[in-house]
């Protein structure tokens, strides 16, 4: 879809549809809400007088214009109390206007920037969270279906409407800044949607090398026989059962030629293209859905791609290790042990916890790498998800300043995060009889004795570790997320780069 500014007064707009927007409680519309209510003949206000519209978040009248206005329909939307107001209620109501007009035929349409006025949230914040809003919330992943539902034509413009020729290009800046993060996370979740049986390992690493070639940024995979010879005995022994070869993919954008404190931000991310659980088979029930499990891998290449979009001046690593999952003859046996390539030994008391296994080699890989900073994203654990549904990503980290960082980057991105303790009494939990570690720490506190373990291969090194697996799908639309692939980290890993970068946050 194509986002536009214009500066143009909302009445003459000449589209399908027109969106405008109602604080809670509100009886009378001032701004361009009031504009659109008088060319209406008061409407909108007889709407609210008559209870049948309050602008409650997300709630949506619809009403026709009787040819009063150029366009067919105006769509009111509700954005909540205005005390509860902010940036990420701008995307969502965005998301929640423009998905009823584009059920309701509407190919063009013109909208007020929510915030931007009332609102009083600069104009670039704004219209870049509509712009997030709007294409992250109209994202539908239809390769595999032969028709959209109810003969839809989808939504083709959106035009961002001001009257204030001073503002426009505040706005424009914002409107290419929400195309890039939204496009980066659309970049995931389309990654994460895709099936196993076509997202190979070698597909996910055929997506990074075309995204990383389009944009100039080094990349390159890391072969069996090289894993072989770095030691990464973890990587390869989850590899074992499958028939097709893992990958390590490694990706590095250099923004900060020669500038820069030597600063190097590492972004790991678990590439698990189908977990099945291994010889410790899953159960079959709800096993589909592991075919998002490589969500982190999708992330932190889905940041590459938005922090080389946005040239900015920081350089950074992502590396992401990349097999399938599965039982088979050749496969890994509970009871195995694997030596990991900074030379610590694991044993494998259950396959299917298979994501720390290839996360310890890349994070081993990475460090060797000389990134001064790490951040890794995984659907880690299923503790994680007991612990914070999926409403927060599970945080975690060594380093108080690193995991400050990481916060103001969620916060700014609304990718709500949570963060656990790390104490050592943890580590008592996966101490192994025959091992330097075992891979699982019993039913207690699964999300923390998993993050202990990777902190075995990150060494000083200041690190965050993000358990996205209640976040990395979601299972109903709500807001700027469709049912499926949330693409859940990618923005808050570009905000933090922008953060490193020194540069203006949005
Ligand atoms: N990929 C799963 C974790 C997961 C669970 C992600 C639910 C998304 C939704 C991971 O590889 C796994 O199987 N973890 C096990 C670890 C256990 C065996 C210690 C789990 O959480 O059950
Ligand atoms: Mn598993
Ligand atoms: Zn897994």
């Amino acid at each position: 879809m194509d986002v536009k500014v214009k500066a143009q007064d909302l009445l003459s707009y000449e589209g399908d549809s027109l969106v405008v927007n109602l604080f809670e409680g509100v009886k009378q519309p001032g701004g361009a809400t009031g504009a659109v209510d008088k060319a209406l003949s008061g409407a909108i206000v007889a709407a609210i007088r008559r209870q049948e519209f309050s602008g409650k978040l997300h709630e949506r009248l619809l009403l026709h214009t009787f040819s009063r206005l150029p366009v067919l329909q105006v769509l009111v939307i509700g954005l909540g109390k205005q005390g509860e107001f902010g940036v990420d209620r701008i995307r969502s109501a965005s998301a929640e206007a423009l998905r009823r007009l584009r059920q309701a035929g509407a190919r063009r349409v013109g909208s007020v920037v929510h915030g931007a006025g009332a609102g009083g949230i600069d104009a670039t914040q704004a219209s870049a969270a509509v712009t997030e809003g709007a294409l992250l919330g109209l994202y539908r992943f239809g390769k595999y279906r032969r028709a959209t539902e109810d003969g839809e034509r989808g939504l083709q413009q959106l035009t961002l409407l001001e009257r204030d020729r001073n503002k426009i290009g505040s706005l424009e800046e914002g409107v290419r800044l929400g195309r890039i993060l939204a496009e980066a996370t659309i970049f995931a979740r389309d990654m994460v949607n895709e099936p196993a049986n076509a997202l190979t390992p070698s597909e996910l690493a055929g997506r990074a090398k075309k995204m990383a070639g389009g944009l100039g940024v080094a990349f390159k995979t890391l072969e069996r026989a090289e894993m072989k010879r770095l030691g990464m005995g973890a990587l390869l022994g989850v590899a074992q059962g499958s028939e097709h070869p893992p990958k390590l993919i490694v990706v590095t954008y250099r923004g900060a030629r020669g500038k820069g404190r030597g600063l190097r931000l590492g972004l790991v991310g678990k590439g698990i293209t189908f977990d099945s659980g291994g010889i410790s088979i899953k159960p079959s029930e709800g096993m589909e859905a592991m075919k998002g499990d490589m969500a982190g891998g999708a992330a932190v290449l889905a940041a590459i791609k938005g922090i080389a979009e946005l040239r900015l001046p920081v350089n950074v690593t992502a590396v992401v290790p990349a097999t399938e999952n599965l039982p088979s003859g050749t496969a890994q046996r509970p009871g195995d042990i694997v030596k990991t390539m900074n030379g610590k030994t694991i044993e494998v008391i259950n396959t299917d916890a298979e994501g720390r296994l290839i996360l310890a080699d890349a994070l081993c890989y990475a460090c060797d790498a000389g990134v001064t900073h790490l951040v890794d994203v995984a659907t880690l654990t299923g503790a994680c998800v007991v612990a914070l549904g999926s409403v927060r990503t599970g945080a975690f980290t060594n380093n108080r300043d690193l995991m400050r960082r990481v916060r103001e980057a969620s916060e700014i991105s609304g990718e709500k995060l949570w963060e656990l303790p790390l104490d050592d009494e943890y580590s008592e939990q996966i101490k192994s009889d025959y091992a330097d570690m075992k891979n699982v720490g019993g039913r207690k506190a699964g999300a923390i004795t998993a993050a202990k373990f990777l902190a075995n291969f990150v060494g000083k090194t200041p690190w965050v570790h993000l358990d996205i697996a209640g976040t990395s799908q979601a299972e109903k639309e709500q807001g700027y997320q469709p049912k499926g692939a949330t693409g859940a980290m990618v923005r808050t890993l570009i905000t933090l780069a922008m953060g490193f970068a020194g540069s203006k946050q949005a």
